[in-house]
């Protein structure tokens, strides 16, 4: 078997082969297994300096999950019982309210035609209803929010709204890619800051200094976050968010996490707009909230974005351009969502999060993982085990690629390497916790039969 890229990258993309039907995405869905069946090779079908695909979308990076796919494609060939904990893709279900809601919405036919496309008024008030309650923050629903298919949706077209060609990005990374790509693909230069353990995975203030700062445009936060866990105190967003926003840079933050929280409770997940510093009506901020994860409905892409009401109108506007909107069915059902945030089925869904946490944490520590318990999110960051025996690499930290290859060859478990996401997490890894508890369980019971 191929051995995973050891370098921080994963292996290149197979550029796609299908003319006519436009460019097919080298992002195929994780979940889905490629079409592996053998093609006739064909020439390229505008032989043109360059190729099929444009310069844009080669300088894409890589997809991180391709290579895992590969891997996770032979063990279950080889007639593995592979336990998916790479993808973050929430296993229980959508609260029975939502789709009975959805039920009676998509029986109205004016549901069935083109929605509304920055949001149903119901929608609207319920998203901004959530916004008070929920953060103490009042917006005007229709100035300061958008609905939005998902929270990539909005992340991912924000940048084509408010960046343009050459404007200084930063993202602190270990990160979400689709900030990265997003903002490569509007053209911007993207300025990374690594985030380190000696941090907490969250920003160090001393690499944000005014030069910096004033020569850049757009500025992403995600507290907590994916892949790290991290969450981040009021006090600490709000001075990130303050030094930002007196050099005029956009802020902006995606809170897609903001009702997984554990024992430290909801002040786990401030909102941006609870900052002191930040004032809706005068900065240049915007915060995206999904439903993907808080209410287990990945599949039905919903989402909102809050902000000052130019940020939310550039998003609008670019949006116009490439969507109408989401099913106003599903709105309707998001609605309905939102108003019961919360539900005690929310409430089970953290405990039952919590559960998970423990026995992930344990699991990874079983195995000699260094791991700090998360307070929120669906995902627990570990440090690698240590080498043993006596090579070079012995007493140091294992490189990701080759603990998430051992963990699918050997034990059928998959986890995503850090390296794919920042050279301070070469050694580092991320394990999802949106698998039944039973088979969380009986993956850390695998991994506790390996030998390091
Ligand atoms: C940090 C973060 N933001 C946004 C998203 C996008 O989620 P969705 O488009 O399903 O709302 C994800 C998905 O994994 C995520 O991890």
């Amino acid at each position: 078997m191929a051995t995973l890229s050891r370098s921080n990258k994963p292996p290149a993309p197979t550029p796609s082969r299908t003319p006519g039907k436009g460019v097919k995405s080298t992002q195929p869905n994780p979940r889905k297994p490629a079409n592996t069946a053998k093609q006739a090779p064909s020439k390229d079908p505008t032989p043109r300096k360059g190729g099929l695909r444009s310069e844009r979308l080669r300088a894409l990076p890589p997809f991180l999950f391709n290579a895992i796919d590969d891997r996770k494609r032979a063990a279950i060939a080889a007639g593995k019982d592979v336990i998916n904990l790479g993808v973050g893709d929430p296993d229980q279900p959508t609260p029975r309210f939502v789709i009975d809601q959805l039920i009676t919405s998509a029986q109205e036919p004016k549901n069935h035609q083109y929605p509304d496309c920055y949001g149903t008024k119901r929608f609207l008030a319920a998203a901004a209803e959530f916004m008070h309650k929920r953060f103490g923050v009042k917006v005007d629903p229709t100035k300061n929010i958008v609905a939005t298919i998902g929270g990539k949706d909005g992340i991912s077209h924000l940048p084509l709204g408010v960046v343009d060609p050459g404007d200084r990005v930063i993202i602190f990374t270990p990160a979400y890619p689709v900030y990265n790509q997003a903002s490569l693909l509007a053209g911007a230069r993207v300025k990374k800051i690594e985030t380190t353990p000696a941090n907490g995975w969250r920003p160090d203030l001393s690499t944000l200094n005014e030069s910096l700062l004033r020569a850049t445009k757009l500025m992403w936060l995600n507290f907590p976050g994916n892949p790290t866990g991290a969450s981040i105190a009021l006090d600490h967003l709000d001075t990130l968010a303050a030094r930002a926003i007196a050099q005029g840079v956009i802020v902006a933050s995606d809170l897609a996490y903001s009702e997984i929280y554990f024992e430290q409770g909801p002040s786990s997940c401030p909102s941006i707009f609870q900052c002191p510093s930040v004032d809706i009506n005068r900065d240049a901020v915007i915060e995206f909230h999904s439903l993907s994860k808080t209410f287990n409905m990945t599949g039905w892409r919903m989402g909102f974005a809050v902000g000052h009401a130019d940020v939310v109108q550039a998003l609008k506007q670019t949006k116009d351009n490439y969507d109408s909107g989401p099913f106003n069915a599903v709105q309707e059902a998001a609605a309905t969502a939102l108003e019961r945030y919360d539900d005690p089925i929310i409430a089970a869904m953290r405990t039952e999060y919590a559960t998970r946490r423990d026995i992930a944490v344990a699991g990874l520590r079983a195995i000699g993982c260094q791991v700090t318990p998360p307070q929120a999110g669906i995902f627990v960051w570990a440090r690698c085990p240590v080498e043993s025996g006596a090579g070079e690499n012995a007493g140091k930290p294992m490189s990701s690629w080759k603990f998430v290859e051992k963990l699918i060859d050997e034990a059928g478990v998959v986890t995503v390497p850090g390296a794919g996401f920042a050279d301070t997490a070469a050694s580092y890894v991320r394990v999802s916790l949106t698998r039944e508890t039973p088979r969380l369980r009986e993956a850390m019971e695998r991994l506790k039969a390996l030998k390091f």
